[in-house]
């Protein structure tokens, strides 16, 4: 059974985590208006993932008897200004989940939810991932340059994430 506290805790990074879904849904969109099929294609597979994020905690907080409680979910903003701004923000987004998932290990830490705790290592590892996949694509945008023009092998690259 899960306590009133982590039970919440953990239905707002549902949330959090359809949010992530949702932004890179929106995302993914923006590239198909830049003709990037390729950043569109990866985009749309980690909105995917994030989906996954938040259903790995949503069946998780069934299997303690918990009460799943959807909110709404934020609209995600449309535009960005190049494929650079995108993923640096998906950088700065994924550093701000890592903060967020820290935050949930201490609440359950000091509600000695160890159940909770072992849950969550998963995520804590997948952080470390999601930080380092965003970082490196920011870098070889850098590299190449962020003008379209430059961006077509980089957008082959990136097509065959699957
Ligand atoms: Fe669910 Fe990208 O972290």
């Amino acid at each position: 059974m899960l306590s009133k506290t982590i039970e919440e805790a953990l239905n707002k990074q549902v949330n959090r985590e359809l949010y992530s879904s949702y932004l890179y849904l929106g995302m993914s969109a923006w590239f198909e208006t830049q003709n990037l099929k390729g950043f569109a294609g990866w985009m749309m597979v980690q909105s995917g993932e994030e989906r996954n994020h938040a259903m790995k905690i949503y069946e998780y907080i069934i299997a303690r008897q918990g009460k799943v409680s959807l909110g709404e979910i934020e609209a995600p903003k449309a535009k960005w200004t190049s494929a650079g701004k995108v993923f640096e923000e998906v950088y700065a987004h994924e550093q701000k989940v890592t903060g967020m998932i820290d935050a949930l290990v201490d609440l359950a830490v000091k509600e000695k939810d160890h159940a909770t705790f072992e849950m969550l290592q998963w995520f804590v590892k997948e952080q470390v991932e999601e930080e380092a996949n965003a970082a490196t694509i920011c870098e070889k945008i850098k590299t190449v340059g962020d003008i379209p023009g430059h961006l077509f092998y980089l957008d082959h690259e990136l097509s065959k994430r699957k």
